[in-house]
């Protein structure tokens, strides 16, 4: 293993766990988060530097309320709970939290007496405070380090490096919280702060050639996205030609777009990797299909089929690499442990249970952005690495109803007229989500002397953080002409293009 310097965030629930180790990752020191309940023996194999106990929907004295391995508080490291990770420390260390009859939420000011956290801080800070309990008692040891004027805010055990924040300092709504975090990082945890992308790259190559050990085949199906293949990257540079990648066509990509991918895998990527045109099964299959989720369902199963024939075809087989993310692996209330649910939507078609596969998902840790650094780390292009996300159905979840092959290339040449557009006048890497979507109604419409009954395309252009929430685009009239005209004039079977200006919620950013 290579020495690095961890610091891990014990999840207990709290909506901005993933925000706290992505701040200690921006700090240059890495971050990995655990579930609450992480047997101690597992966390001190991972040698961290610091804990933090992040914050949580629950009250310590609840009957249900989660609580860690006791032998955490005997570590030898600094620790620093925030909001119900502090209640946590005052509860097993010996003071006691009691309900408040007063809450605060929000922002608020403290007024901070001095501690190695609060560093190079003015004496009064604006924090964003969350809690409904108090802390009538602290534990021996302990002093009261910030207050509001209703409550603690903060509070420390300089001897034994223990430390108490009600507040968040890993949100935005605390300016100064980044700078709290990197006094615990930095003063009280003596990081060194050199973590680096091409550091989580020689760890990530260490840790699969760990886990693969030094004989074993590997198979990864890639999407054409950006996570499946700097997870393939990734592998491929931990275990060379031990790795094969398949890349199905399941005829419901984007116009080109099998060809063109597939070439950038075999010949600037120097991937080893399988095309498979399986078009022909996918669409035989869903034909006269128009409910979303029986298309889902019908993609997901055929996937499955391929890619085992495929498999099987390689022979020996063990492990399988998908590119699963972290806001794919912990829903935002992780409280229920590990068994954390994957979303059914990024969970390749359920391949490992069927497959006896074991898993090896490199990017699990990582956010979206911080993919797209490793994949630049890697020597992914820029235009490549900043591609839009794209559903696993596809085109087939933008063809609202039945999918013929006539209409599958109606709507395939109008989103290809969005996507060169958007990327003309700069605006595909500013959006989250820029595509075409084929309605299933005619209209009417008039070509030179003629009348027209054609099909009608809208246009969903969206921005969003994570794909949960979108707001659709204000994009500037001419550009919107523009794709309109083309599309009407350049694409046979359309007479109209109209523009969704509609958010989520209420509605998806799909249509189905
Ligand atoms: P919705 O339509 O639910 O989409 O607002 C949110 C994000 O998820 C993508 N999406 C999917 N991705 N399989 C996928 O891999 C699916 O079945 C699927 N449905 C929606 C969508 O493109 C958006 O980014």
């Amino acid at each position: 293993m290579l020495n690095r310097e961890t610091v891990l965030v014990l999840d207990f629930g709290s909506q901005y766990t993933q925000l706290i180790a992505r701040r200690i990752r921006e700090s240059r020191v890495y971050s990995e988060i655990l579930p609450f309940n992480t047997p101690w023996q597992k966390i001190k194999e991972k040698r961290p530097a610091g804990l933090i106990l992040s914050g949580g929907p629950s009250s310590v004295f609840e009957k249900d309320a989660p609580h860690p391995d006791p032998a955490i508080f005997n570590f030898e490291g600094p620790i620093l709970g925030i909001c119900y990770g502090m209640h946590l420390l005052v509860h097993h260390l010996g003071g006691e939290v009691q309900r408040a009859d007063h809450q605060e939420y929000g922002k608020a000011m403290v007024g901070q007496s001095g501690s190695e956290l609060f560093a190079g801080l003015p004496g009064e800070i604006q924090v964003w405070m969350s809690h409904g309990d108090r802390i009538a008692q602290l534990p021996p040891g302990f002093s009261k380090t910030a207050s509001t004027p209703s409550a603690m805010a903060a509070m420390a055990c300089p001897e034994r490096r223990i430390f108490g924040l009600q507040f968040h300092p890993e949100v935005v709504h605390t300016p100064q919280g980044k700078e709290i975090i990197r006094n615990f990082l930095f003063r009280i945890c003596g990081c060194r702060g050199d973590w680096t992308v091409s550091s989580f790259v020689d760890q990530a190559v260490t840790s699969i050639r760990d886990q693969v050990g030094p004989q074993s085949r590997v198979v990864c199906g890639l999407s054409g996205g950006v996570d499946s293949t700097v997870a393939a990257m990734l592998v491929d540079r931990a275990v060379g030609e031990r790795l094969t990648c398949i890349f199905v066509d399941n005829g419901l990509l984007r116009k080109n777009e099998f060809r063109d991918v597939l070439k950038t895998f075999t010949e600037n990527l120097h991937l080893n990797v399988i095309g498979v045109d399986a078009s022909d099964r996918f669409l035989d299959q869903l034909q006269d299909v128009a409910d979303p989720e029986r298309k889902r369902k019908i993609i997901g199963t055929e996937f499955i089929r391929v890619f085992e024939e495929e498999a099987r075809r390689l022979g020996d087989i063990r492990f399988l690499v998908q590119g699963t993310l972290y806001p794919d692996v912990i829903e935002s209330v992780s409280v229920k442990g590990p068994s954390a649910v994957i979303k059914s939507h990024h969970n390749v078609g359920g391949l490992p249970e069927k497959m006896d596969l074991e898993l090896v998902e490199p990017l699990r840790e990582l956010f979206k952005d911080e993919v797209r650094e490793v994949g630049r780390e890697l020597g992914l292009s820029d235009g490549f690495v900043m591609r839009q996300p794209f559903p696993g159905p596809g085109l087939a979840v933008r063809i609202v109803s039945e999918i013929t092959r006539e209409r599958l290339r109606v709507l395939r040449e109008a989103d290809d007229i969005v996507h060169q557009e958007m990327k003309a006048s700069g605006y595909y890497t500013k959006v989250w989500q820029s595509f075409a979507v084929l309605l299933p109604v005619k209209s009417v419409g008039v070509m030179g002397d003629g009348r027209t009954y054609e099909n009608v395309v809208a246009l969903r252009i969206v921005q969003s953080m994570d794909g949960m929430t979108a707001d659709w685009v204000h994009l500037p009239y001419d550009l919107l002409a523009r794709m309109s005209s083309r599309i009407v004039n350049e694409v046979r079977g359309v007479n109209r293009v109209v523009y969704d200006i509609s958010s989520k919620p209420p509605s998806t950013i799909e249509w189905e």
